[in-house]
């Protein structure tokens, strides 16, 4: 990639780590409705140059610190179009790249921690019909955990103590060992086994957690090659305590670039998906806040109203099921069947057609 030049950027440096402030060495000057409008050219220019019939906006850059929404600023379509025109300052870089990607038609995907998608940003991408999807890449720590938890709980053992901690040395380390950095990626990977406590009320009250720690430090010297250390521990028959511990190595660009590969193909396989009931005239389009590919992301963005899927599986399952149903194929769900009882057994093998009721007797 040595070749390749970047096309300059917006630097705001209230939202990311000092330390980041010598690498910004190719950034746009102007306004920020000035430098919107350069995003929204180099967009339209990038999609002319190459001759494309789609552009897919994937933002992997800096982690920021969480902007506040607030009334007037962020919190709908008009007042977050015209707080870039009037160069508010609570409006991030990240949020600027997502206007102008929305304003293109472009799906705009959102790899990293932060809040980008502001109530006034999610409005606009409805009003619009344009595809947003975040947040945060889910490729280590967090996709172990959202296999582990879901593991525990539904094998019925009560995962209480959580602790999870990471040590990376690469550039994304640096930025997050700035607090309000690290705080997004706190947000980020905190929420991740809620909704697989939730899913078990045999094990967990209303309101019941585990105590859930993450801790993440810069230690240069690992570089690219994160450790991620977690403890489960749980309780199992009779009062018993189960202590699982992992020590993860991930290459964490490794992990991080074929989401990246996947998000954009799936994002785009998704525009081309439509549905409409039978008897109705007109295709739908799914929602435009994506949640489909919540699989790779660690903090899925879902439509207001609808609940929000952590674990893995389930969340592999319904992309599964997804391009099932757009080849006319039923849902896998894994009854087999055909497998389970001595008569079905015999027709399969007898390639007769094994016609069946069930009842709960
Ligand atoms: N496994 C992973 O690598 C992984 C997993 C989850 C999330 N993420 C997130 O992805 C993002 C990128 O991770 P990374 O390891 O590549 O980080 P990095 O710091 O190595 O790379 C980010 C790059 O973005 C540049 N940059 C900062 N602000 C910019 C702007 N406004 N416009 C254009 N470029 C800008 C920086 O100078 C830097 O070169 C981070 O937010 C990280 O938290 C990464």
């Amino acid at each position: 990639m040595k070749d390749i030049k970047p096309l300059p950027s917006i630097y705001f440096p209230d939202f990311i780590a000092a330390n980041q402030g010598e690498r910004a060495d190719n950034v746009l000057t102007g306004t920020k409705q000035e430098q919107m409008e350069q995003i929204r050219k180099d967009i339209r220019d990038f999609k002319t140059k190459n001759g494309l019939d789609q552009v897919i906006l994937l933002w992997t850059a800096n982690t920021e610190r969480f902007s506040a929404v607030e009334e007037g600023v962020n919190d709908n379509a008009e007042n977050i179009l015209s707080s870039i025109e009037m160069g508010e300052a609570e409006v991030s870089a990240s949020t600027v790249f997502a206007v102008a990607s929305i304003l293109e038609g472009c799906t705009f995907i959102n790899g990293s921690p932060q809040n980008t998608f502001v109530p006034g940003v999610v409005e606009l991408a409805r009003q619009k019909k344009v595809f947003i999807a975040g947040d945060d890449f889910k490729s280590g720590q967090t996709k172990m955990k959202s296999v582990m938890v879901d593991f525990l709980v539904s094998a019925g053992i009560k995962p209480v103590s959580i602790v999870s901690y990471n040590h990376l040395g690469n550039n994304d380390g640096k930025n997050l060992s700035a607090p309000s950095q690290f705080r997004s990626k706190e947000i980020s990977k905190s929420n991740v086994v809620d909704d697989m406590v939730a899913s078990n009320r045999i094990l967990f009250e209303e309101d019941e957690h585990p105590d859930h720690v993450v801790v993440i430090k810069y230690v240069p010297y690992v570089a690219d090659s994160k450790r991620a250390m977690d403890e489960y521990t749980s309780e199992i028959f009779m009062g018993g305590k189960n202590t699982i511990a992992m020590h993860n190595t991930c290459e964490d660009s490794l992990l991080a670039t074929p989401l990246i590969y996947d998000l954009v193909i799936l994002g785009e396989l998704c525009q081309r998906v439509q549905v409409k009931k039978e008897g109705e005239t007109e295709w739908e389009s799914f929602h435009p806040v994506l949640s489909i590919l919540s699989y790779m992301l660690k903090a899925p963005l879902v439509p207001n109203g609808a609940p929000v899927v952590n674990a893995l599986f389930t969340q592999r399952c319904a992309i599964v099921n997804l391009m099932r149903a757009c080849l006319g194929l039923a849902p896998d769900n894994h009854m087999t069947l055909e497998h389970r009882f001595e008569s079905t057994l015999a027709a399969f093998s007898s390639d007769e057609p094994a016609n069946k009721k069930m009842r709960l007797g």
